[in-house]
């Protein structure tokens, strides 16, 4: 019998989720809404997010994890998820491209994005956007330098990557002075 690790996300420690004819019951919140489902333990978190739950903004671009299109954030940290288990996200919360935006009005990533034309085919965009959130949750303040550092991870194969180093400086900026304004 294949035994899984036990999920620190789970609420109470180390517990596994629970087993059913070879499958595992998952429950995550994501996008701010609890999402349960049975999965195989093969399947992958970016799998389970666009083939079962339909979010498929979260892009595949490459099937040796270089490239960062499928980069969601996982308790806020951001995780390409083609490396990792859909039971590994058992319990924790999950953000998708598709959760940033609150209604009409864009996340100032994604609006410096679209100012700064941080994109070309868009491919890569989501990828990058939620990479960059979760930058700067940890460098509010940061330099080119460490941008360029941050999304390394991420492949663009479009822009050069100026405009999208351009963008996340913007959105820094942006966010800066909203927290002053208000
Ligand atoms: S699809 Fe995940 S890193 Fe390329
Ligand atoms: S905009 Fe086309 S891959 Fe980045």
């Amino acid at each position: 019998m294949c035994a899984m690790p036990g999920n620190p996300n789970r609420a109470g420690g180390l517990e596994a989720p629970s087993v059913r004819a070879g499958r595992f019951t998952v429950s995550v919140q994501v996008n701010g809404e609890r999402r349960e489902g049975d999965v195989e333990p093969r399947t992958l978190l970016v799998h389970w997010l666009r083939d079962t739950l339909g979010l498929t903004g979260t892009n595949i671009g490459c099937d040796t994890s270089s490239c960062g299109a499928c980069t969601v954030l996982v308790g806020g940290e951001s995780v390409k998820s083609c490396t990792m288990l859909a039971v590994q996200a058992d319990g924790a919360e999950v953000t998708t491209i598709e959760g940033l935006a609150d209604g009409e009005r864009l996340h100032p990533v994604q609006q410096a994005f679209w100012e700064n034309h941080g994109l070309q085919c868009g491919y890569c965009t989501p990828g990058m956007v939620m990479a960059a959130v979760s930058l700067l949750a940890e460098h509010p303040h940061p330099s080119e330098e460490e941008v360029r550092a941050g999304l390394e991870g991420n492949l663009c194969r479009c822009t050069g990557y100026h405009n999208i180093v351009k963008a996340v400086l913007a959105a820094a900026g942006a966010t800066a002075a909203a927290r002053v304004a208000s």
